[in-house]
C-alpha cells in the first residue's frame, strides 16, 4: 500500500516537473533574413510582422515564450549552408523563420530537411521549396514564384497587349516569375518577344532599356524588388518608355518601395497577394496596429508574410499546448490551418504552399490599390511534390 502511494508520489512530482521544465524553456526560434543589401527592408519587415503578432498573444505562442536568434543572410546563396547551419546545429533552434531571396533559401530549406528542423518561408518564392524539395517539415507564408507571374497573363491579354518584352535579375525568382508570366500570358493568346536579364543585384538597367526601345513591344513584364525595383522604376520613368511601353511586373515591383520612387511608380499595375486598401476589419486592424508598433510606419507584403508566419507557429502550438517536440502533431496542425491572414483567409496545400487570391493593384500615391481580384485561389502546380 506504502509503496503504491510512494509510486504515485514521484509519478506525479515527475510529470509537475517536465511540465515545469516545459513551461520554463523557451521556444528557439531563429531569423535567417537579410539585413543588409538590397533586400535589408524586406528582412527587417518579415521580423517586425512576426513579433508583432507574437506581442499581440501576449509575448507567448502556444503559452511558451520564445527566444529569438538572428543571422544576416546577406542574400548570398554562397553563404548560405554555413549560415543556415549556424541556426541550425549551432543554436539548435526549433523554427527557423527565413528567408527572402530563391536562392539562399533553397540552401536553406536543404539544411532544414535534412536535420529535420521546422523551417516556414517567409518571402522566397522558389518554386522547388514546395515543389521537389518539399518535406513534412517544410511550409511557406508567402508564394511560389510562379503564382504571381501567373497572375498577370490574362490581365496584360485582356489589355490587348500580344507582344511582351519580360526583364528580371538571372537567378531563381526572376526566370521562376517570368515562366510564370509566359505560361498564361502564351494561353491567353500573347507572345514573349525577348527575356532580358542582369545578375543579380546588378543595377545597370540602360543598356536593357536601349533594347526595349529598339524591339518596341506592347508592353514590359518585369521582376524586381528592395532597392533594385526602386532604380528600375524610376530608371524606366527616366527613360520616358512608359509613354508608349506600358511597364507592369509581379507587386515586388513598387511593395514597400513607393516612398522612394514617388512619381515614377504613379499608375503601374502589378500582381501579388496583397494589396493596400484591402479595407477588410481583419487587415485594418493589423495595419492599426503595425503603424502604432513601429513608429507610423505603414505595412507591406513582406511584414504580412512574417506575421502569418507566427500565426501558423500559434495553430502548431495550441495542438501540442506548447509541446514543440510532438513535431508530427505540430506540423499536421500547421498544414491543416486556416490562416487569418490580414490578406485574405488562406490554406496550404498538401506540400506547405498558401492557396490565396491575388489582386491586380495599382499605384496612386503611396498606395498598391486594389482594382480586382486578378486570379481566385491560385494554387501552385507543386511540381514533382510527393506529399
Ligand atoms: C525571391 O528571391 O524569391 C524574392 C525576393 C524578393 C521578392 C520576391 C521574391
Amino acid at each position: 500500500m506504502h509503496r503504491a502511494l510512494n509510486r504515485a508520489l514521484i509519478a506525479s512530482a515527475l510529470a509537475l516537473t517536465t511540465s515545469h521544465v516545459l513551461a520554463a524553456d523557451k521556444i528557439k526560434v531563429g531569423f535567417m533574413l537579410p539585413y543588409s543589401g538590397t533586400y535589408a527592408a524586406l528582412g527587417t519587415a518579415i521580423e517586425n510582422g512576426f513579433k508583432l503578432y507574437v506581442a499581440e498573444q501576449g509575448g507567448k505562442l502556444g503559452g511558451r515564450e520564445l527566444e529569438y536568434f538572428k543571422v544576416d543572410d546577406e542574400s548570398n546563396p554562397a553563404k548560405a549552408s554555413e549560415n543556415a547551419n549556424r541556426l541550425i546545429k549551432r543554436d539548435q533552434v526549433d523554427v527557423v523563420i527565413g528567408t527572402v531571396h530563391s536562392g539562399v533559401a533553397m540552401a536553406l530549406a536543404k539544411a532544414a530537411k535534412s536535420s529535420d528542423t521546422t523551417l516556414i518561408v517567409t518571402n522566397a518564392g522558389a518554386d522547388a521549396i514546395t515543389g521537389a524539395m518539399c518535406g513534412p517539415g517544410i511550409f511557406r507564408t508567402s508564394f511560389s514564384n510562379w503564382q504571381p507571374g501567373y497572375a498577370m497573363g490574362p490581365v496584360a491579354a485582356a489589355k490587348g497587349h500580344k507582344k511582351a518584352v519580360t526583364i528580371t535579375w538571372k537567378y531563381a525568382s526572376g526566370e521562376e516569375q517570368m515562366a510564370g508570366f509566359r505560361e498564361s500570358f502564351e494561353k491567353a493568346g500573347g507572345t514573349i518577344v525577348k527575356d532580358l536579364t542582369l545578375p543579380f543585384p546588378n543595377v545597370e538597367f540602360q543598356s536593357l532599356l536601349t533594347e526595349i526601345a529598339s524591339i518596341k513591344p506592347d508592353m514590359v513584364f518585369a521582376f524586381f524588388a528592395g532597392g533594385g525595383a526602386v532604380k528600375f522604376v524610376q530608371d524606366y520613368h527616366a527613360s520616358g518608355l512608359q509613354k508608349s511601353i506600358p511597364l507592369y511586373g509581379t507587386g515586388f515591383l513598387t511593395d514597400g518601395t513607393l516612398p522612394a520612387q514617388g512619381d515614377a511608380a504613379q499608375g503601374l499595375l502589378t500582381t501579388l497577394h496583397y494589396a493596400d486598401g484591402l479595407n477588410t476589419p481583419r487587415d485594418n486592424a493589423f495595419r492599426a496596429a503595425y503603424a502604432k508598433a513601429y513608429n507610423n510606419l505603414q505595412p507591406d507584403v513582406y511584414a504580412v508574410q512574417g506575421y502569418d508566419a507566427a500565426q501558423l507557429m500559434q495553430s502548431g502550438l495550441t495542438a501540442v499546448q506548447g509541446d514543440i517536440s510532438d513535431k508530427a502533431k505540430f506540423r499536421d496542425a500547421i498544414r491543416s490551418a486556416t490562416i487569418d491572414s490580414p490578406r485574405g483567409k488562406f490554406t496550404l496545400s498538401a506540400a506547405g504552399n498558401p492557396v490565396q487570391d491575388f489582386y491586380l493593384r495599382e499605384v496612386s500615391g503611396k498606395e498598391n490599390k486594389v482594382v480586382d481580384v486578378a486570379v481566385k485561389q491560385l494554387a501552385d502546380p507543386a511540381k514533382g511534390c510527393k506529399l
